[in-house]
């Protein structure tokens, strides 16, 4: 398996508890480097552009609602199967099924204040990447 990219997401339940700089440390433990990193706060815009593909769920308005609702942090993480690697550290969606030990069981609030956001396949990660980071912003 070739090293790879994720696009990663600090969102704001953690931010707003200072938690950056613990997620990030169970981030690099796992082996991920964070090779691009911006603190935001994104437009509605940016937001419902990024999870367009849930547009149509439920939870679309609450869910955007959320993610504009204080600042996050967007990450590049480089390793080798950088996607099935940081999904297997963020844990479960709903943090009452996550994994001891992984982001979501140690952080998250409930299945929608979860903490992070991982990509789910290769050409999703390509895409989110491109949304937040220019290449010159990156830095292996
Ligand atoms: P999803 O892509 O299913 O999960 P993941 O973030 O693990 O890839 O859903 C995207 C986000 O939508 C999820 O992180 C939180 C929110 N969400 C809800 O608020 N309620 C729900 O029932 C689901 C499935 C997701």
């Amino acid at each position: 398996m070739a090293v790879q990219r994720t696009f990663s997401i600090i969102k704001p339940d953690a931010t707003e508890r200072n938690l950056t700089g613990a997620i990030n440390a169970v981030i690099e433990k796992a082996g991920l480097r964070i090779v691009g990193q911006r603190r935001i706060q994104m437009t509605r815009a940016q937001a419902e552009r990024f999870y367009s593909v849930h547009s149509a769920r439920p939870f679309f308005g609450e869910l955007v609602d959320f993610m504009i609702s204080g600042p996050v942090v967007v990450q590049v993480l480089e390793a080798e199967d950088a996607i099935a690697k940081y999904r297997e550290v963020m844990g479960a969606t709903n943090p009452a099924d996550a994994a001891e030990g992984t982001i979501r069981k140690l952080f998250a609030k409930s299945i929608g204040e979860n903490s992070v956001h991982g990509s789910d396949s290769a050409e999703n990660a390509a895409i989110e990447i491109a949304q937040f980071f220019s290449e010159a912003d990156i830095t292996a």
